[in-house]
């Protein structure tokens, strides 16, 4: 049984059901779990532990880490059983979200390259069991990857233990698609070899002793589609905007032709604008990115991107099946590596990334608030978006200029929380326009934001205040005690325009 994907004879006879293989963990563990934005995450040993805690009396917590959020509701049954004590380092999930809200659930919103290095270094404690989803695993027990690497590789080199959730619906064809480099131990580590996106300087699988291996689940799921939506007339303009500014870059001798590798951040707005990018008149250029969404294959298929290096694969319904249907047309353009490769600050100065992401809101002064709505309510986690933000040559912010049909402004006067601050963010822009900060200060940047980027229903408002803010004077200049007025009206009446 199964000889194609348990490849190592002697592992055949660890295979077990889910419930079996979820009593390896115990109350107060930590579990590393596979999982890059709904790709490749364990589909089954979660589920069976979030049905144990329903069903027996004694508390049944654990620290969960993943790569990045996960699929099938799972966030939402491990939290609805009880079972997330702390979850790390990012999540999507509104029933989490809302727990986490609530105090219940202890998030702790990471860097996304970070997790695992802090493991590695003993500063988030011993991680006790691993639960890997898998394509296969080889003749000398090195698991292979499905859709993601995201933390998995780390996860199963340093957890006591490793369960691997084998899933059958996920084509054998991925095997070769990974590429698992390990960063040395510190402080005698060696530079990151890869000096071109197409680089391949690891092995691909996660090579472990197999007798780490204490048990295999056999699935049979394919991953949650994605859940972006798309294009629309706001989208389209942020990507017409773009692409003029970077016109103006190749003209002006700052960008080649080729554009340098590009990066691009989860949800709707960086999908539809990387998409946008189909029709752009640039040459054949490369993505260096943590999730490739429906757009590079867009951008594959188009032949605008010659090759596309990631931490996971995250597809709609549609472009899933014809993707994975057909993986061999993509095979040699597509590298997925582990998430503190893809997002490794080294690599992302030396190619010279643009990093387009977006935020929630920004402010006059180019702060982006990427994580928190109204400064308090976690959204989702900062991702792997500062770690892209510092490092990239031109890092950009992307958001709609207004949210909830105008009751809110995202160009405010203060970020209420700020993810990346002013000295990371190279440019803003939204449907209204763009705003290329480079080079200048805060009292030339705010002008620059408002006028080119804010809604015309706030652009007065925000002009009010900024003229307000000039009478205290300083580098940055700010009326402390009208600066989160719009965040109080928005949260007393549910809109932040003037009554
Ligand atoms: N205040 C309150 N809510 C806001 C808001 C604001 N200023 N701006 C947007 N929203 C809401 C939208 O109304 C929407 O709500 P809905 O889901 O109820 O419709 C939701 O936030 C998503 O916004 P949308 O405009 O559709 O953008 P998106 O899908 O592109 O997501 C982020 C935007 C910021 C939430 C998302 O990109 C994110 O989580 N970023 C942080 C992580 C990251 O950047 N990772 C990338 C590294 S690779």
């Amino acid at each position: 049984m199964y000889e194609d994907r348990i490849r190592c004879a002697a592992l055949r006879g660890k295979i077990t059901t889910a419930a079996e293989a979820a009593l390896l963990i115990h109350d107060g563990m930590r579990v590393g779990a596979s999982g890059f934005t709904r790709a490749g995450d364990a589909k089954a040993v979660p589920v069976a532990l979030a049905e144990r805690a329903r069903q027996q009396d004694e508390p049944l917590q654990i620290t969960l880490m993943t790569g990045a959020s996960l699929g099938h509701d799972v966030d939402r049954m491990l939290t609805e059983a009880h079972v997330l004590a702390r979850r790390l380092p990012f999540q999507v999930d509104k029933t989490l979200r809302d727990a986490i809200n609530r105090g219940e659930v202890m998030f702790v919103d990471q860097h996304l390259s970070e997790t695992v290095e802090m493991l590695r270094a003993n500063q988030l404690g011993k991680l006790d069991v691993a639960i890997i989803e898998a394509a296969a695993i080889t003749e000398s027990g090195g698991i292979v990857p499905t859709t993601s690497v995201g933390n998995s590789a780390s996860f199963a080199i340093l957890a006591d233990k490793v369960i691997v959730e084998i899933n059958l619906a996920q084509p054998l064809g991925l095997e070769g698609l990974h590429d698992i480099w390990i960063p040395g131990r510190r402080p005698h580590r060696e530079p990151l070899p890869i000096v071109r996106a197409q680089d391949r300087v690891g092995t691909p699988a996660i090579e472990i002793p197999p007798d780490k291996i204490a048990a295999i689940v056999v699935t049979d799921k394919a991953d949650s589609p994605s859940t972006v939506l798309p294009a629309d007339r706001d989208t389209a303009q942020i990507a017409g905007h773009l692409i003029e500014f970077f016109q103006h870059e190749v003209t002006r001798g700052r960008m080649p032709r080729q554009l340098p590798p590009l990066q691009a951040g989860i949800g709707t707005i960086a999908n539809a604008v990387l998409a946008g990018f189909v029709d752009s008149p640039f040459d054949v250029f490369e993505i260096y990115s943590e999730v490739l969404q429906d757009s590079t294959f867009d951008l594959l298929d188009a032949g605008k991107v010659a090759f596309a290096s990631g931490a996971s694969i995250t597809l709609s319904a549609e472009r899933q099946a014809q993707v994975f249907g057909e993986i061999e047309r993509y095979r040699d353009r597509l590298v997925l590596r582990p998430q503190e490769v893809s997002n490794h600050p080294e690599v992302i100065r030396r190619l010279g990334l643009i990093a387009l992401n977006t935020a929630l809101e920004f402010d006059i002064y180019g702060n982006v608030n990427s994580t928190h709505v109204g400064g308090t309510h976690m959204m989702n986690g900062i991702g792997g978006s500062g770690d892209f933000a510092r490092n990239a040559s031109c890092a950009i912010f992307a958001s709609k200029s207004t949210a909830k049909d105008g009751r809110i402004s995202s160009l405010v006067p203060m970020v209420p929380h700020c993810d990346h601050n002013e000295h990371d963010v190279d440019v803003v822009v939204t449907e209204q326009g763009l705003a290329d900060l480079r080079g200048l200060a805060p009292r030339e940047r705010a002008t620059l934001i408002i006028e080119h980027c804010a809604h015309p229903r706030y652009r007065e408002p925000l002009r009010d205040y900024y003229r307000d803010a000039l009478r205290w004077g300083g580098q940055t200049p700010h009326c402390l005690d009208q600066a989160f007025a719009w965040h109080a009206r928005l949260r007393d009446t549910g809109s932040m325009l003037p009554a």
